[in-house]
């Protein structure tokens, strides 16, 4: 026996049942994006190693254990996205979009990759929808987004969320927090990770991240950065309050709500989900008014979110429902070419057919038409091919009727 090849680990295949249920929630995602204003912007999956040390942040774990980064034949340093932002910030500059009217409104669905170690709901490539607005400073846009991830996760039926909103501070205030953080931290530090330890003088702000059990404790212990907070964020995040709250939207302020990513500012949120495990928030999103201008572009804050794909589908209640199909069964050269030339013709109409090529009986191909789930089998012999008129099954009555090409399209039209 010849030795398989595996899918890589922390990747998996959709199989087409599953592809199905992806490409309905795509189809409701698309539609609620678009009923806010925002267009899709496709950009590369790889991107100069740069851009995300620069976006995504230095401290990020994502930045220093995640990337998949390699050199290309020409020494440059790339890296498959492990998130969307940066991109989407890059292609604005670079495209010069802030120039033209339309809104500065985005979203895309598609793969990241992260280097994380594999476990339900996480992988090493999953799938994003990533949702961005630019140039928007009031706190009302804020909420709608977060009213529009509820208004979709309404859509595909999701229940038992919760909303999780924080305000990360700014530029000016959040030193004096990080400088009370560090001084805390440094107080509890043998009992920290080694990771930890390393990020009381990196940024103490990531220790909010860890994942492990004792230094969570500890985060516990650490002041809240919303008493940090200058006059302008305090309003901003009281605002946004008072929107999500004008909108009915039920949410909770998680104070260590810090967000994994260096580039946030002000606002940040999770829509977490009480039915998945470790892994449980489908959406994370925030302001991050400053990443504009860092990359070399113009003075423009920004707001957006990415939500789980996989995590989403895991949530999503589906009905098991087959579109209606056309199975037809041949006996014979002849009947075969005659099915061909109906199936054609069908399907330029619109109808759903299946017509196998490998010769088989006619009782295997009910057979298969049967498991399938086929609607209808048209069965077509000799007989039939001199007559031009066939035998439509309805596999649901068992009902059988001669029938000629006019008819057939007739009766399944009535149906569907
Ligand atoms: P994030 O929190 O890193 O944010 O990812 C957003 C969502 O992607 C998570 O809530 C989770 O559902 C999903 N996700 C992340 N990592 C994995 C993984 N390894 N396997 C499966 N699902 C995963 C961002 O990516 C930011 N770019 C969001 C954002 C957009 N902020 C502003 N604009």
């Amino acid at each position: 026996m010849k030795k398989q090849i595996p899918a890589v680990k922390g990747t998996k295949d959709i199989l087409p049942g599953e592809a199905k249920k992806w490409q309905c929630v795509e189809v409701m995602v698309k539609y609620i994006c678009e009923l806010y204003g925002y267009k899709e912007i496709r950009t590369p999956v790889f991107e100069a190693t740069e851009l995300f040390e620069k976006g995504t942040g230095e401290t990020s774990d994502i930045v220093i254990k995640e990337m998949y980064t390699f050199v290309d034949k020409a020494g440059r340093s790339l890296t498959l996205r492990p998130e969307y932002t940066p991109s989407v910030v890059r292609s604005i500059i670079e495209n010069r979009l802030y120039l033209k009217p339309e809104p500065l409104r985005f979203y895309y669905i598609g793969p990241m990759f992260r280097y994380d170690k594999p476990q339900k709901g996480r992988y090493r490539q999953f799938h994003q929808l990533d949702v961005e607005v630019f140039n928007e400073e009031d706190p009302a846009v804020d909420a709608e987004l977060v009213e529009m991830a509820d208004h979709l996760l309404q859509e595909l039926h999701v229940a038992g969320t919760e909303t999780l909103v924080n305000s990360v501070g700014c530029k000016k205030c959040r030193p004096f927090y990080t400088k009370e953080l560090r001084s805390q931290a440094e107080r509890a530090r043998e009992a920290l990770c080694p990771d930890c330890r390393r990020k009381v003088i990196t940024n103490p702000l990531r220790i909010f991240d860890c994942k492990v059990e004792a230094c969570r404790e500890i985060a516990q212990t650490f002041p809240k950065i919303t008493d940090y907070l200058c006059q302008e964020c305090r309003e901003h995040f009281n605002r946004f309050c008072e929107h999500l709250d004008f909108f009915g939207i039920k949410y909770r302020i998680e104070p260590r709500l810090v967000r994994g990513l260096d580039y946030y500012t002000k606002t940040t949120f999770e829509i977490i989900s009480t039915k998945l495990g470790a892994q449980d928030a489908i959406i994370g999103g925030g302001r991050y008014d400053d990443m504009m201008k860092e990359f070399g572009g113009p003075d423009i804050c920004a707001i957006g979110f990415a939500m789980g794909l996989e995590r989403l589908l895991s949530v999503v209640p589906f009905k098991k429902k087959r579109e209606p199909f056309l199975y037809v069964a041949y006996l014979g050269e002849e009947a075969k070419r005659a099915g061909m030339s109906l199936v054609r013709l069908l399907r330029r109409e619109g109808v759903e057919c299946l017509l196998e090529y490998r010769d088989k009986s006619l009782k295997t191909q009910m057979g298969r038409a049967n498991k399938l789930g086929a609607s209808w089998v048209l069965i077509i012999g000799e007989e039939e091919v001199r007559k031009e008129r066939y035998q439509l099954k309805n596999m649901a009555t068992g009902q059988q009727e001669e029938k000629s090409r006019e008819e057939i399209l007739g009766v399944i039209r009535k149906a569907s």
